[in-house]
């Protein structure tokens, strides 16, 4: 009887020894740990570049030429990542607006109607005020078809007739 105590406590030392595979230590992403003085997470060291940075980069440099595909996938990957807060037209209206972020200069103001393309490019990449940044996300060459179609989107609502190529203008002419 005497010796219950001590066969419970060897039996709690053992149990502990079962560290297999089905039960091991983990930290959540933003746990904090002792090690680190901070997150699980750590920062990439300081003047350290991804693998891929510099190839993404290169090709940043370089703005595409102009034509319907480069507009379509513009306008397709305006629609994913832009529209939810400048709205579908670029008014700065889109559904995240509604629902509390602060509302964004529309693309149809005089500011950004006088803005260069690079203005536009530098903001996906960067951020710009309570906008971050969307360079992990959207690759240079999609940047520049955005940029594209965002200006397709201010001229919509500043051509006039004489921007239209003759043979399409008789079209709008006798449109109802
Ligand atoms: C989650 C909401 C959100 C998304 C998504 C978003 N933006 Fe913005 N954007 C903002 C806000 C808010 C501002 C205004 C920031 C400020 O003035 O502090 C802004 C500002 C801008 C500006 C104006 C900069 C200036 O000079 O005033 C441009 C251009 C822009 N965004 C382009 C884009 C493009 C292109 C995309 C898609 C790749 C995009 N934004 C996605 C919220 C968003």
């Amino acid at each position: 009887m005497t010796r219950l105590p001590l066969i419970l406590a060897l039996a709690c030392l053992l149990a502990a020894c079962d560290q297999n595979m089905d039960q091991q230590p983990r930290y959540s992403g933003y746990s904090r740990v002792p090690l680190f003085r901070g997150s699980v997470l750590r920062p990439p060291p300081a003047n350290t570049i991804a693998r891929d940075d510099l190839a993404r980069e290169k090709s940043a440099g370089s703005k595409p030429a102009l034509t319907p595909e480069l507009l379509a996938r513009g306008r397709q990957r305006f629609g994913i990542f832009c529209s939810p807060c400048h709205g579908a037209g670029g008014d700065g209206t889109g559904i995240i607006v509604q629902r509390g972020m602060p509302r964004p200069t529309s693309y149809h103001d005089d500011r950004l109607l006088a803005a260069d393309d690079q203005h536009f490019f530098d903001v996906i990449t960067n951020g710009y005020g309570a906008m971050y940044s969307y360079a992990a996300r959207v690759p240079p060459a999609d940047r520049w078809a955005i940029v594209a179609y965002i200006r397709a989107l201010q001229l919509s609502r500043h051509a006039s007739l004489d921007d239209v190529p003759a043979d399409e203008r008789s079209k709008l002419e006798t449109s109802p």
